[in-house]
């Protein structure tokens, strides 16, 4: 079925309840993925989430000669020692963000990069001045031209470099940039995001030196090669997160499960002032939606700070609380875009600049909405599933960028939910 022509079909109001197993973090995959580019030997990523934009970073690499193999539907055998061109220009590449990280990856194994500006959700202005700033201090001549990022260095020389924002891209980047360069580099401001550890864990586990990963300094010193082998990628935050928004948002039950409890603290902590029961095991939380939600202020942050990611989703589900809630998005200036099609299910909501201002009603009406983007979808998603009546969203193509099996997972916990092509 052709992806933009599909739509997905919720009729609102069943409570969700059960379980749900969380995938691989996306974020994890594309930088780890793209890290395998510096690697001497196999590697077998496992717990892969299986989603569009996976398929868009491997279909580049192959077609710049890696072997990749599919095991299983969540195993990647990557194998990048055939990669024999640095140049990545192609349609795959402009479909996502994380394709920058074949900037740092490649510019780090061949000393020189070309590769197409990346893609992804539009949320502002999106620059990459940050990573650009931290190539330039390694050594590196970096020009943008024809909308391509053209990066070459003779040598590349560990340097000091402070982030003026942890930028997660930036942070990622550099460190892939540095892997072999002479010396010490040092990352000040560092992002401290699950997904930076997870792929400096990576790294470490096949030879780099890579200090301080979950901290806001960073230190990586310069290494001849890495090996390669097996790795299991880190839960999703952000899926994780969602199934949790969707829980509360319709007076639920629901386990979510194979996560890390730990990354969920900003999450948990918020729902929890909701009115919502939380429940914490070693690898599962489970949520119980109260009758009545309590209106909440939320501040998207850099970690550990409640995640941009899941601001979206976050305001669907205010708009069922009783009362004024008022979100602030600090990370991007303009991620408010979903707002309008949140509208049309009846939501009040006024935004100001980088304040959403949600007067919470008891009840929304199911509409025809599109999805903005990925996190956009799955906010329309929370909204209907509570909506009196049918929603149908289209533009699902998003939503698959960074969800795998949505409506199989949410109809396992009892949504009314199908997709279809109209
Ligand atoms: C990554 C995630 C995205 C998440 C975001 C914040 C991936 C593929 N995407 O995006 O899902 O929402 O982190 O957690 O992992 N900035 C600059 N110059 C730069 C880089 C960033 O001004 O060179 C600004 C951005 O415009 C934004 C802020 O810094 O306002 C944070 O961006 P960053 O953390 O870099 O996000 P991404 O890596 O794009």
């Amino acid at each position: 079925m052709k992806r933009s022509s599909q739509h997905l079909i919720i009729t609102g109001k069943k409570k969700l309840h059960g379980e749900v197993d969380i995938n691989g973090a996306k974020n994890a995959a594309l930088a780890i993925i793209s890290a395998s580019v510096l690697t001497n030997d196999v590697c077998v990523i496992e717990n892969l989430p299986s989603i569009d934009d996976v398929t868009s970073l491997f279909k580049t690499l192959t077609k710049l000669g890696a072997k990749c193999d599919f095991k299983d539907n969540h195993t990647l055998v990557i194998d990048s020692r055939p990669i024999n061109s640095y140049t990545a220009v192609c349609e795959n590449v402009k479909k996502i963000r994380a394709s920058y990280y074949l900037v740092g990856a490649f510019l780090g194994r061949f000393g020189r990069a070309e590769v197409m500006m990346p893609g992804g959700c539009d949320l502002g202005t999106r620059p990459i001045d940050y990573h650009v700033k931290g190539f330039e201090a390694l050594g590196a001549r970096v020009n943008i031209e024809n909308g391509i990022i053209k990066a070459s260095a003779e040598e590349l020389e560990g340097a000091h470099i402070y982030l003026d924002f942890a930028s997660v891209g930036a942070t990622i980047n550099i460190m892939l940039a540095a892997i072999f360069a002479k010396g010490v580099t040092t990352i000040e401001n560092a992002a401290k995001e699950p997904h930076v550890v997870d792929c400096a864990n990576f790294l470490n586990k096949f030879g780099a030196k890579i200090k301080g990963a979950g901290t806001n300094v960073i230190k990586i010193t310069g290494v001849k090669e890495l090996s390669g082998g097996e790795y299991t990628l880190i839960p999703d935050q952000i899926e994780a997160g969602t199934y949790m928004i969707a829980a509360a948002a319709t007076q639920g039950d629901v386990t979510v499960k194979n996560i890390i409890p730990k990354h969920m603290d900003s999450v948990s902590a918020k729902l929890a002032e909701m009115n919502c029961e939380i429940i914490e095991g070693d690898d599962y939380i489970r949520i119980i939606g109260p009758e009545h939600l309590l209106s909440a202020n939320v501040k998207s942050m850099v970690y550990p700070g409640f995640p941009t990611d899941l601001q979206p989703q976050m305001a669907a589900l205010l708009c069922y609380a009783q009362g004024t809630s008022i979100i602030t998005e600090t990370v991007f200036e303009n991620r408010f875009q979903y707002i309008n099609e949140l509208r049309r299910l009846g939501c009040s909501i006024t935004v100001e600049g980088r304040v959403a201002v949600i007067n919470g009603l008891k009840q929304l009406t199911g509409a025809e909405v599109a999805a903005t983007d990925i996190r956009a979808g799955v906010a329309l998603i929370i909204a209907a599933l509570n909506a009196n009546g049918q929603t149908i969203i289209g533009n699902v193509k998003y939503i698959d960028r960074g969800y795998e099996n949505i409506e199989a997972k949410l109809k396992s916990l009892g949504a009314d939910i199908e997709r279809v092509r109209r």
